[in-house]
């Protein structure tokens, strides 16, 4: 049994930047072949033109994650392309501020459609040349949300934790056809999402910093971080593992009260 994906055909949503691009460059040079699928024409064929200038192959199909019809077709050229499909890792996503007073219907059903109708749309699509394949695997990318809230985040919030329980779905209704599921849960990655998020604040360095700290590592992650745990549960090495959900957050979630009670609650130890 091998980590590579040699012989293996992916499909990233997402993938013409961030966790999504790390995740293609990444199974790439593990040997597979990549079909990056995004709305962003531009930043995936540039993505993508990266990829195959570096002796991988790669592809790049327009489509819009919301629009069950373009994701269909997108993923049927993708496995006629490469002569098949069996890992798919859904990354395509959008970041939305507001509580449930203060978020529009459109911004809560944009949100709710990228993710979570996004990834039901690729699943879906997909399932049928994994089987044909005689199995296969799916990788969802949640969040540190998907099982906490963070603040002014409802309609992210509830996507996140609602792609937590269409894993579990997904695992459990196809493991008997040798389909596994599973779901990261990153928290502050740096990605050009985080970076708009960051350039909304009044004082983005403060926020930066305020990031970092909320992991006990002390630093936000790496998209190839995400991008390397997206591969192993994709890869025949996590062949014992589905329906999981994976942190890859730096220890975010395990902090009780978050980083400041440590330094300040019962029980401290102040400042180290
Ligand atoms: N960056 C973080 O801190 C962080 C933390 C936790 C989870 N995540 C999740 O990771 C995933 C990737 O996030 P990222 O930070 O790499 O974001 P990003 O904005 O850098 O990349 C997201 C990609 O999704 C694509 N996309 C958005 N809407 C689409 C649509 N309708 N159709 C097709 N493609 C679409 C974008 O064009 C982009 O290429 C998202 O699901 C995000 O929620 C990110």
């Amino acid at each position: 049994m091998s980590f590579g994906f040699q012989g293996k055909v992916a499909v990233v949503t997402g993938g013409a930047m961030g966790i999504g691009a790390a995740t293609a460059a990444t199974l790439c040079e593990l040997g597979a072949r990549v079909a990056v699928l995004d709305r962003d024409r531009k930043q995936g064929s540039s993505t993508v033109a990266d990829l195959t200038d570096a002796g991988h192959a790669a592809s790049f199909h327009a489509c819009d994650i919301e629009d069950a019809e373009s994701v269909q077709v997108a993923i049927d050229a993708a496995a006629r392309q490469h002569g098949g499909l069996h890992v798919v890792v859904h990354s395509a996503g959008i970041q939305r501020y507001g509580n449930v007073l203060t978020t529009s219907a459109e911004v809560w059903r944009e949100t709710l459609g990228v993710h979570l109708d996004g990834c039901f749309y690729a699943v879906r699509s997909a399932l049928p040349h994994l089987l044909a394949a005689g199995g296969g695997s799916i990788v969802i990318v949640g969040s540190v949300q998907s099982v906490t809230a963070v603040a002014n985040s409802a309609a992210y919030v509830t996507a996140k934790h609602a792609l937590a329980g269409l894993t579990r779905s997904i695992a459990l209704d196809f493991a008997g056809r040798n389909v596994r599921a599973n779901c990261v849960m990153p928290g502050a990655i740096d990605t050009p999402m985080l970076r708009w998020s960051l350039s909304l604040a009044a004082a983005p360095q403060a926020v930066l910093d305020g990031c970092a700290r909320a992991h006990p590592l002390g630093r936000i992650g790496r998209p190839e971080e995400v991008a390397r745990a997206i591969a192993f549960l994709a890869s025949d090495w996590a062949s014992f593992i589905t329906g999981a959900t994976l942190a890859v957050d730096g220890g975010m979630l395990v902090p009780s009260g978050g980083m400041g009670f440590q330094t300040s609650g019962t029980g401290s130890l102040g400042e180290q």
